[in-house]
């Protein structure tokens, strides 16, 4: 799900204070109750035609073309990609990052592609922040391990809503 901010009138222009995020119809008071401020409903419009401009987009899905996006994004802005399309079956999410570094030169927006390097210290922090409720998890469904092979096809499946535990 890609999420889309815009700063507010503020002094410190690095707070983002309102941010779009867009799903599907389903997902909708999912991530209402999450936090989001407004959210998109990508069945019924499509962001990247509309007026509004943003400082930031953060896409999650990667299925739509950096050209597309840049359209929405004022000139000194950022686009933040963590993921790539999934029609790639030999390069896979390579094939974003290829693109993203062949256009970059003659795009003004920024273009980043994040890797998470989680450890141990990164998921303390994550479960620091969920006790204190400054971050929220959504868990969609359990398996038990002898049936990882059918949780790893409903994640690749692409609908899953939220997190996918395997428990030993
Ligand atoms: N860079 C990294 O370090 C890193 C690390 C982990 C994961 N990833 C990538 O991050 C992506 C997200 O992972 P995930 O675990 O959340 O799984 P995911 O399978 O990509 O996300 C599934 C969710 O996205 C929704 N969705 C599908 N298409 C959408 C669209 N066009 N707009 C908005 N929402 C859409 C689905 O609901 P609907 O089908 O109802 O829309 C479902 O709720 C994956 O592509 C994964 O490869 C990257």
């Amino acid at each position: 799900m890609p999420f889309i901010c815009r700063p507010a009138p503020t002094d410190n222009p690095r707070r983002f204070v309102q941010s779009r995020t867009v799903a599907s119809t389903r997902n909708l008071e999912m991530v209402r109750a999450l936090g989001a401020d407004h959210v998109i409903d990508y069945t019924r419009e499509d962001f990247t035609q509309g007026t509004a401009r943003y400082d930031l987009i953060i896409d999650n899905v990667g299925n739509r073309d950096f050209l597309d996006l840049r359209r929405v994004v004022d000139p000194q802005g950022s686009i933040v990609t963590v993921s790539g399309p999934k029609t790639n079956a030999f390069l896979g999410p390579l094939s974003r990052i290829i693109k993203m570094k062949m256009l970059a030169p003659f795009i003004e927006q920024r273009l980043v592609f994040f890797v998470a390097n989680i450890g141990a210290p990164d998921l303390e922090l994550f479960a620091r922040m969920m006790e204190e409720g400054k971050l929220k998890s959504v868990i969609d469904r359990r398996y038990p391990l002898a049936q990882a092979g059918a949780a790893l096809d409903y994640i690749v499946g692409g609908h899953a809503r939220g997190k996918v535990i395997v428990t030993p």
